[in-house]
């Protein structure tokens, strides 16, 4: 395995374990080149299954079970939580909301720090130890911030975290807290935070947001499981939310190595939603623009995707031309009400996640999706990360009900 530059027209490569934070020839994001040589899918797919009853570390982490195809670790360095290991959640109101008969969630949210961010984490935390780190840090609209704090502390290195201030829900800042991080307000958006922290290399930092490559090998191994769950045929579509892409990028890159290396024969249709006060992928896809313009003041209520400059678009778009799939773009109204009919289901998310439903609603309005297709949903986090949202809409429906 090595490093290589995404350009395709650079391709520069490094070694695996350069700290590099982007490519040194054009400045291009870095991923791991997983190059595998002899990949026998069927014994790997029985190995995969058979881990599951393994009482290895390793093994229960629904990340390193897959760790053939991520960077190889000593067993004694792995930093894990058991994370991953997410169910299928059939929703039978959302189904019928969305207008499709065969609608699933895979809730990420179900994680030890409640979302996704952990699958890429433990990944990001782990090589952060490997390459002798002692300060990691992130900008985060929360999420991140919450996973880095949890993975620093299970590592015993100091996690620094950058937030854009007074606009990160209090649960996920209660839970940076309790789990020891520094917490830096920046003034501005999670863009300005990004910016602010990135101004800070060669300060000994290790960085772990998600331009970092070892955080998507981990997310990546989303797709693995999930295909493992599906005995690895695809759904139609999947659909995901994007704030800053990396989750979508993960995805990508997943289907890519699956395809590639004979574990499935047919990708999902990738379909991410943004906020429509944060869209500037869905700009991009609708105006079939080569690239992407930043939204200078990204506003919407959905706070872990109110991003206006989402580094990874490349790597997500490739996934979502290569998938045949596409972007668009919800209004808050929209959200709020698949966040409450997600609820109904008894699943419960936070208000990103609930992007996905309201997204799949408006296609299957549209008619880009048919009432037969079979989806699978993600739902980014739980419902507990934004308590402030869930409280003052019941009191916005009560005050209305009232008057
Ligand atoms: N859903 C949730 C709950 C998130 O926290 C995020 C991103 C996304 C979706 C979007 O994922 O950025 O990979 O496209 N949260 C980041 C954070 C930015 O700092 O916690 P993406």
């Amino acid at each position: 395995m090595q490093l290589r530059c995404f350009d395709e027209h650079c391709g520069t490569t490094l070694a695996l374990h350069d700290p590099a934070l982007a490519c040194p020839a054009c400045g291009g994001l870095l991923e791991v080149d997983v190059a595998a040589t002899s990949v026998d899918a069927q014994a790997l797919k029985k190995l995969w299954s058979e881990r599951r009853s393994s009482r290895d570390p390793r093994d229960i982490s629904g990340v390193w079970r897959y760790r053939e195809f991520l960077p190889d670790y000593a067993a004694s360095e792995v930093v894990t939580l058991g994370e991953g290991n997410t169910p299928l959640v059939r929703g039978h109101k959302t189904a019928a909301w969305a207008g499709v008969r065969d609608l699933q969630f895979k809730h990420l949210g179900w994680n030890p720090t409640g979302c996704f961010k952990d699958l890429g984490m433990t990944v990001g935390m782990t090589e952060a130890v490997h390459t002798g780190a002692k300060v990691v840090a992130c900008a985060s609209t929360g999420n991140t911030a919450a996973s880095l704090a949890a993975y620093a502390a299970r590592a015993g290195v100091t996690g620094r975290v950058y937030l854009p201030a007074g606009q990160v829900s209090l649960n996920k800042l209660a839970q940076a807290l309790d789990f020891g991080a520094e917490v830096v307000e920046v003034e501005g958006s999670f863009d300005d935070a990004l910016n602010t922290l990135l101004e800070k290399t060669g300060e000994g930092i290790y960085f772990l947001n998600s331009i970092n490559p070892f955080r998507i090998e981990g997310q990546k191994t989303t797709m693995f499981e999930l295909m493992d769950q599906l005995d690895w045929k695809a759904p139609d579509y999947l659909v995901v939310p994007g704030g800053n892409l990396g989750n979508s990028a993960a995805f990508s890159k997943a289907f890519d190595e699956l395809l590639r290396y004979g574990f499935i024969d047919r990708a999902p249709r990738m379909i991410v939603v943004q906020a429509a006060g944060a869209n500037p992928f869905a700009q991009l896809w609708r105006d079939g623009a080569e690239e992407l313009t930043p939204v200078s003041e990204p506003e919407t209520v959905a706070t872990a995707i109110r991003i206006g400059n989402p580094r990874s678009w490349k790597k997500s778009l490739r996934g979502v031309r290569a998938t045949g799939g596409q972007v668009l773009d919800v209004t808050d109204d929209e959200i709020a009400e698949a966040k409450a009919v997600i609820g109904r289901d008894g699943i419960g998310c936070e208000p990103a996640s609930a992007a996905t439903l309201a997204g799949l609603r408006k296609l299957r309005a549209s008619g880009a999706v048919i009432e037969d297709a079979s989806v699978v949903a993600i739902l980014t986090g739980h419902v507990l990360k934004d308590t402030n949202f869930i409280i003052k809409a019941h009191q916005r429906e009560e005050a209305h009900a009232h008057s």
